[in-house]
């Protein structure tokens, strides 16, 4: 019965794994991504490039696990969400009343601690922001934030 079981689990592991995920195409950072737009200091460039452009922005690497289902689906999941809510590499072209708004919601979402994704954080080490680290883009957003107010 036991071993059943475990035939049965591997089975279906084997079978889910026909079930690949669509990958989005890496493009080079350009001049609309937010760090060319934007020129924040290398910490600050450092810091989004570690926390947030691996889901938010049209250059995402892949881990080796994002081959593997179920793990790959949840990712694919997170990945395609994140860029339907806010695509950094598109920072440009939004308008300034969107950049103001995304710059706030950014700031808010770090300020509750909801972003980075926990899982991310969990299973990316560079993305474990320190209290220090984590007011530095905070204080970041809340500039683009001004910035595109007074403009917008
Ligand atoms: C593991 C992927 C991942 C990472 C890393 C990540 N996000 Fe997200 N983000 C998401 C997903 C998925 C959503 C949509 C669902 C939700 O709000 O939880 C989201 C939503 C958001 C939203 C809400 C946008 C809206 O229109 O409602 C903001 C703002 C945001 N993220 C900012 C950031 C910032 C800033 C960072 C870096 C500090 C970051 N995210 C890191 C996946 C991610």
């Amino acid at each position: 019965m036991k071993n059943k079981i475990i035939l049965g689990v591997i089975l279906v592991f084997a079978v889910i794994q026909i079930y690949r995920i669509e990958k989005v195409d890496y493009e080079e950072p350009t001049k609309n991504g937010i760090i060319l737009y934007e020129i924040p200091n290398k910490q600050v460039a450092q810091l989004l490039d570690e926390t947030c452009l691996n889901c938010h922005s049209n250059q995402i690497t892949y881990p080796w696990y994002s081959e593997i289902a179920p793990v790959s689906w949840w990712i694919a999941d997170h990945i395609e969400e994140g860029r339907e809510h806010l695509n950094f590499s598109e920072w440009g072209n939004y308008s300034p009343g969107k950049k103001a708004h995304k710059a706030e919601e950014s700031w808010e979402e770090m300020e509750e601690k909801e972003m980075p994704l926990e899982s991310y954080v969990f299973a990316h080490s560079e993305a474990d922001l320190s209290a220090e680290e984590r007011e530095i883009l905070i204080q970041f957003f809340k500039k683009l934030e001004n910035k595109y107010t007074i403009e917008g």
